[in-house]
């Protein structure tokens, strides 16, 4: 299965009207309000994937003994559409997004969906609801995801799947918008272990996180940094977000992949510094050299970046031990010009050189 002529496309009957819609996109938030439509497929051993759907977004009917209910088979996906100056809809490197997502369903023992109908079905959703994506600097979160839902008790590869792409106007991921982040570093989780599933993104390693982000709100925090498993000593990344580092010289480091999420936005804002001619260097950096090169003025900014929290500075550290602030929170110019450079090409207000806009 591969064409459009597949989807069978059955709009809903019940669409908010434009005026509830645009009340809705007012103040969207992230991830709260969610479009008219979804779009599903089935996949079964014997007959792979079949059964593409676009219609109305509603609850699933789910057996209790489906499979991803306890052993937890799931991989998901975030991607944005953007409003153009012109008034039309673009996606943001789809491509990159279907790559990934196959790359974590083979991690995860699920099968693999063929990348022109993920990038159909993310396609389809924005045919039925391109009305919702905002204008000026919100977007359309979309999500792709898939589950197990054979009913079994065994503990093997499920026979049966659903994928679903579901669509949320989205605003700000922080609510302080742009303010410089305060980030917890945990002493006590990791997210993952050379061998686990850390470069996939499967909803396990979400869950995984949320005990030590519950920590970091405690303290104050806006997000937890995790260090990698072995030593305790290398910075990873955040619950849901890469990490980068820019040292006085100009040299950006962030760390390596391997345990990390291979983000897109990550791997978007290395090529775009580097073609803006900065030294950028994927390597290890440890938790001991961030507060001492905060502290000494060698390192100017951090900042994290992801499909839903964008480009964002950390303006202070917190960890067991004490706190530390890095040298330029505001954001800093590095970080800004990055954020710009990216925002710019997504929302087709500069060329695209890398033609990464579809
Ligand atoms: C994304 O940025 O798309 C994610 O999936 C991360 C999550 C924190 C929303």
């Amino acid at each position: 299965m591969g064409g459009s002529e597949a989807f069978v496309v059955t709009p809903s009957a019940s669409r908010l009207s434009a005026q509830e819609r645009a009340s809705a996109l007012v103040d969207p938030g992230f991830g709260k309000i969610f479009t008219d439509h979804m779009v599903t497929l089935r996949w079964s051993e014997g007959s792979g994937w079949h059964d593409a759907r676009v219609r109305a977004r509603e609850p699933f009917m789910m057996d209790p003994a489906s499979a991803v209910l306890h052993y937890g088979q799931e991989i998901f996906e975030g991607l944005k559409a953007y409003r153009r100056p012109d008034g039309s809809i673009t996606l943001f490197r789809p491509e990159e997004n279907a790559r990934r997502f196959n790359r974590s369903a083979m991690r995860m023992a699920m099968p693999e969906l063929p990348e022109t109908l993920f990038i159909e079905s993310v396609e389809w959703l924005l045919k039925l609801d391109g009305d919702w994506v905002p204008e000026g600097e919100g977007s359309l979160y979309l999500r792709p995801f898939m589950f197990a839902n054979e009913v079994f008790l065994g503990v093997r590869p499920a026979s049966h799947y659903v994928f679903c792409v579901i669509a949320s106007p989205a605003g700000p991921y922080f609510q302080q918008g742009a303010k410089a982040l305060t980030l917890w570093v945990s002493d006590r989780y990791s997210r993952a272990a050379s061998g686990g599933t850390g470069a996939a993104k499967c909803g396990g390693n979400y869950a995984g996180s949320l005990i030590a982000q519950m920590q970091a709100a405690a303290r104050g925090c806006d997000q937890v940094v995790f260090l990698d498993a072995a030593e305790r000593r290398w910075v990873e990344e955040l619950g849901g977000m890469n990490i980068f580092f820019v040292m006085e010289d100009g040299e950006i480091i962030t760390p390596p992949l391997g345990t990390i999420l291979p983000g897109i936005t990550r791997d978007s804002i290395i090529e775009l510094a580097r073609s803006e001619g900065y030294a950028v260097r994927e390597a290890r950096y440890s938790i001991e050299d961030w507060e001492a090169d905060a502290v000494s003025g060698r390192l100017r900014e951090s900042f994290v970046c992801g499909t839903a929290a964008t480009v964002v500075a950390v303006g202070e550290v917190r960890r067991l031990s004490g706190s530390f602030e890095i040298a330029s929170k505001a954001p800093g110019p590095v970080t800004q010009s990055l954020q710009t450079r990216l925002l710019d090409i997504q929302r087709g207000r500069a060329p695209d050189p890398l033609h990464w806009c579809r």
